[in-house]
Formats: C-alpha cells, structure tokens, sequence
C-alpha cells in the first residue's frame, strides 16, 4: 500500500494547506509572509529556460547500446569492445521549430546518442541525413536563420530557405535528400541516423583509421508523404513524441543496427574526393558497412524537463580510441555545443544527473552556480598533495593528424571528384525509383510555389537542372503548371 505523503515547502517544511493562501479573515488581504504562496509563484515563473536555439522541438528515451561484433582492430574504445553493453540516452529532433512545433514538418531529424562509457561520456550527435547542407561552419548560423523566421513578420518563409540554398549550391545534396521520401520519417523509430561527419578510430596498437557510423533502423523505414504530414501537423502535433514514447510504453523497444564505414588512415590523402567533406557520403561500393552492435531504447523518462530538456549533447565527448577529423565543421562543433550548454543550462551542466558520467570524475573545474559536487583541496596541478594527474596513455595526444600551412581562409582544395551536384544526381538517377523522383517534382515544387519570387525562382529552376537536367525542367513545368 502507498503510504500518503503530505505536501512540504521546497525546504521540506509541512504546509496548512493545498488551497488557501493566508488572508485576514476569510475575505480579508493575502499576507506577504505567506511564504508558501510565493515560494508557488516565483516558482512557477521560472519554470521556462532557453529553448535549444535549433534542434528545440524533440524527445529520447534511455536503453542501452550492445556491441555483438569485434571491431577492435579498429578501435580500442573500452565501450566498443566485444560484448559491451553501455546505458545510453537518445534524443530525436527537428531541427528549425520551436519547442511547440509540429513533429512532422519536413526538415532533418537529429539522432544524438550519449553513451555512458567506463571512459566518460560519448556523445554521437547525427542527424537521420548522412550529409549537411554546408562545409564551412561560418554559414551555419546564417544557414539556420534562413530556415526559421523572418525579423519582420516573424514567418518562416520558402523564400529565404530557396534564397540561402541557391546560393550555397553544395546544399544540393543535403536538400534532394530532404525534399525526397526521407525528408519526413514517419515515426522516428522508422528512420535510420548517421553521425554524418567523418572520425577517427585508433586500435590498441596505435593504427588509426577515418570512420563513419550508420544506425540503421530494425523497425524499416517508413515515411510520409507531404499530404499526410501536414494532416497530422494539425491533428497530432506531437505524433513523433508520442509514438516514442507510447511504443516504448508497450514494450515495443525500438533498436537500430550501429553499422560503420572504415577507411584506412592513409586513403584519404589520395580518395578521389575530399572523404571530410561533410556534404558527401561515402560510396557503399568503396567503403562497405561494418556491423558493430544494437542500440535498443527500452526506458521513458519520468521527467521530461530534467531527463530531455537539461540533456546536453556536444561531439567534444570523444573517449580514447575516438577522435576528430580535419573536417571543419565538426571542428566547429567541438567548440559550439559547450558554450550552448554553458548559456541555455549553466556552467555546471555536466552534473545534471542525466549528463552525468557513470565513471568517476577528477577534474579541476570548481566552484560557479549551481555546483553540486564538492571540491577538495587541492584545488590546482600541478600539486605534490595527492591531486589527481593527467596520465597520457590513457588519452594520447598524439591520436591525431598532422596538419601544416600558411593561415587562410578558403575552402577546401578540390579533388577530382569534387563537385556539388555529383552525388545528389546519384542519389536521383540511382537511388531513388520514378515514383520518388515523382514525388521529389512535386514536393520541391510545392514548397517553390508557397513563396519563393524571382528572382531567387530562376535561380531554384538553374540549381535543379545542375543537380539533373531532367529533373530541372520536370520541376520548372510544374511550377509554371498553374
Ligand atoms: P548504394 O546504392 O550502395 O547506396 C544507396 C543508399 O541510399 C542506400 O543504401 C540507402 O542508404 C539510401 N537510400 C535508399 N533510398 C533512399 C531514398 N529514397 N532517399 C535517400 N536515400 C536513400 O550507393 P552509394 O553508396 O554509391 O550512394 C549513392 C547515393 O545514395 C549517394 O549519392 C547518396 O545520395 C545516397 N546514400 C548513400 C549513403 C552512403 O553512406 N553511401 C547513405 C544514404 C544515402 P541506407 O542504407 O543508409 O539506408
Ligand atoms: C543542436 C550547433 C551542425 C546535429 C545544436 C545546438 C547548437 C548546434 C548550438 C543546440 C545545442 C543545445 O542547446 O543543446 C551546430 C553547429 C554546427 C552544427 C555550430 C555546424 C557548424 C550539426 C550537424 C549535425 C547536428 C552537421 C548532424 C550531423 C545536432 C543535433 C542537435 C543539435 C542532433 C540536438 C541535440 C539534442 O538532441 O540535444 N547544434 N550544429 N548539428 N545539432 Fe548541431
């Protein structure tokens, strides 16, 4: 039997009462040392932090991630040796809505993924696309503004999203993958997730390779089309939070198959095109999947706010035996997501308990708001009082590249493969079936007619026909259909 609990202040103090404030006499005015009271309202009038300026609208759950094949002659990573099992934390997104936004607006998903490792967090923070709009992270914050709202009127507008692409034409490949099929799973337990950017794996014996990780979905994939998500936008708005969290509810566990693509540390001086590029995939045909092991989500939160909302994610949580790569816009990465976590949560994010390691913790960070933990003396290194100390062969600094040059700012140099449209044309003339390409006319030029005027239109008609010629006329007639 459930023992009935009786309602305390926040200091744990007994209340009078759930329903009255203190007034003179029952009609008389309410006192200013009803304490209760005002513990209530200056509560209740904090409760809203920042929003994530993108990635705001999105839900997780807790499972666990099980390594069932051996890939440590790539990687000495503690947590992905074989048969590891790690709790983890997975958080979906869209990317450009508010917290209050339809689920099933197309956009990407994000797909971040925190494993607590014996070593520490590991944070794979993907996206359902395996490529990005842009490659230099200089335009990402003028790329996510010209997907949100306009300073006047404070409307999302096709206009600005048509007006920033045309003129970033290496979001040709990011953006025939959003406006096919895939561009509005149907839940997200039936779309896959990439961590996009390429990394580096080192092995127990020093050798380091250039990875990229696949999760791809055990449910099947599964889209809308542009009529049924914008039914369901006004019907269920929250249909993917929902669906999570109501599958789980059942028992239903949603898993995903981690698969990675390896290529040998010295391929990628001489890859026909630039393999750091974050707009291009790597070919299946060059660089096959490797099966690693399950991530399976079996455990709602309980609380939403501070198990979802205080989730942190950053791509800087890299253990020993993974790292970066020169690819600049991870680089990037590496810095922002802190410095978010730092301004939307605090100074001491990381000892939210959903962000917390469950491994031991011996930094020097000390004392700003909101400190959980005790420190102890002493409190600076080096210290010859028993302080702890950096041990380089847990985490060698030399698991990197080399790098040399003068100081620029240009963009990477190009390869023989190197172009824009290459493998958006691919993925049109040998991915996708007539219907999709079908449905791909008829999305792009739906979403062109809601808005966008020359003369960024021409530009949209020219940015399609130097993905695919045929494609560009098919999508100009419809345009001009009406
Ligand atoms: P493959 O034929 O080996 O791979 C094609 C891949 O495309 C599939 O494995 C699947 O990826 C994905 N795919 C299938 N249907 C769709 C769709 N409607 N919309 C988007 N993606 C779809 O060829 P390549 O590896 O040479 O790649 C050819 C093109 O496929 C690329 O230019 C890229 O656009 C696309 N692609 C490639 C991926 C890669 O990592 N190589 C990943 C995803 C897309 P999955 O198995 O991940 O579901
Ligand atoms: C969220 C920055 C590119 C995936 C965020 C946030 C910032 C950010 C500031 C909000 C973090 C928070 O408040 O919690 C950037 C920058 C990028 C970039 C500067 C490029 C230079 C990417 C790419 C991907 C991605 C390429 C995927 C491959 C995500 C995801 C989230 C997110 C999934 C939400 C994480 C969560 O669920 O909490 N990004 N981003 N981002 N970003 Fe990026």
């Amino acid at each position: 039997m459930t023992q009935s609990k009786f309602t305390t202040t926040d200091a744990g103090i007994p209340v009078a009462s759930d329903e009255h404030s203190l007034t003179v006499g029952p009609n008389g005015p309410i006192l200013l040392h009803d304490h209760y009271l005002i513990e209530q309202m200056a509560q209740f009038n904090r409760e809203r932090i920042p929003e994530r300026q993108p990635h705001a609208k999105g839900a997780g759950a807790f499972g666990v991630f099980k390594v069932t094949h051996d890939v440590s002659q790539y990687t000495k990573a503690a947590f992905l040796q074989p048969g590891q099992t790690t709790d983890t934390l997975a958080r979906f997104s869209t990317v450009a809505g508010e917290r209050g936004s339809p689920d099933t607006w197309r956009d990407p998903r994000g797909f971040a993924v925190k494993f607590y490792t014996d070593e520490g967090n590991f944070d794979l923070v993907g996206n359902n696309t395996p490529v990005f709009f842009i490659r230099d992270p200089l335009k990402f914050q003028h790329f996510i503004r010209s997907q949100k709202r306009l300073a006047a009127n404070n409307l999302r507008d096709h206009d600005m999203q048509w007006d920033f692409w045309t003129l970033s034409p290496e979001s040709a490949h990011q953006v025939t993958y959003l406006m096919g099929d895939r561009g509005i799973p149907k839940t997200w337990r039936h779309m896959n997730g990439y961590g996009s950017h390429t990394f580096m794996w080192v092995n127990a014996a020093g050798e380091k390779f250039w990875v990229k990780y696949h999760f791809h979905t055990n449910q099947g994939i599964e889209n809308f089309t542009k009529a049924e998500a914008e039914k369901m936008a006004g019907e269920e708005s929250d249909f993917h939070t929902k669906d999570l969290y109501q599958a789980i509810d059942r028992g239903e566990h949603p898993s995903w198959t981690l698969f990675v693509q390896i290529m040998p540390f010295a391929d990628a001086e001489t890859y026909r095109f630039n393999p750091f590029d974050l707009t291009k995939v790597w070919p299946h045909g060059d660089y096959p999947l490797i099966e690693v092991g399950q991530l399976t989500l079996n455990r709602n939160p309980t609380d939403f706010h501070t198990q979802i909302e205080q989730a942190a994610f950053q791509p800087n949580n890299l253990v020993p035996g993974i790292g970066a790569s020169p690819d600049k816009m991870l680089l990037a990465r590496i810095f922002s997501y802190a410095d978010a976590h730092r301004a939307r949560l605090g100074v001491n994010y990381q000892q939210i308990p959903v962000n917390r390691p469950q491994c031991p913790v011996h930094s020097y960070s000390k004392d700003g708001a909101m400190r959980m933990d005790n420190v102890s003396d002493p409190v600076y290194a080096p210290n010859s009082k028993g302080g702890p100390h950096a041990d380089p062969a847990r985490n060698p600094v030399n698991d990197t590249w080399e790098s040399h040059g003068d100081m620029v700012r240009q963009a990477y140099t190009l390869r023989r493969d190197d172009d824009d449209f290459g493998q958006a044309r691919a993925l049109i003339r040998e991915v996708m079936s007539e219907q999709e390409r079908e449905r791909l006319v008829s999305n792009v030029a739906g979403h062109v007619k809601d808005g966008v005027k020359e003369p960024v239109l021409s530009r949209v008609f020219e940015y399609w026909r130097n993905i695919d010629s045929d494609i560009g006329a098919r999508i100009e007639r419809a345009v001009k259909s009406d």
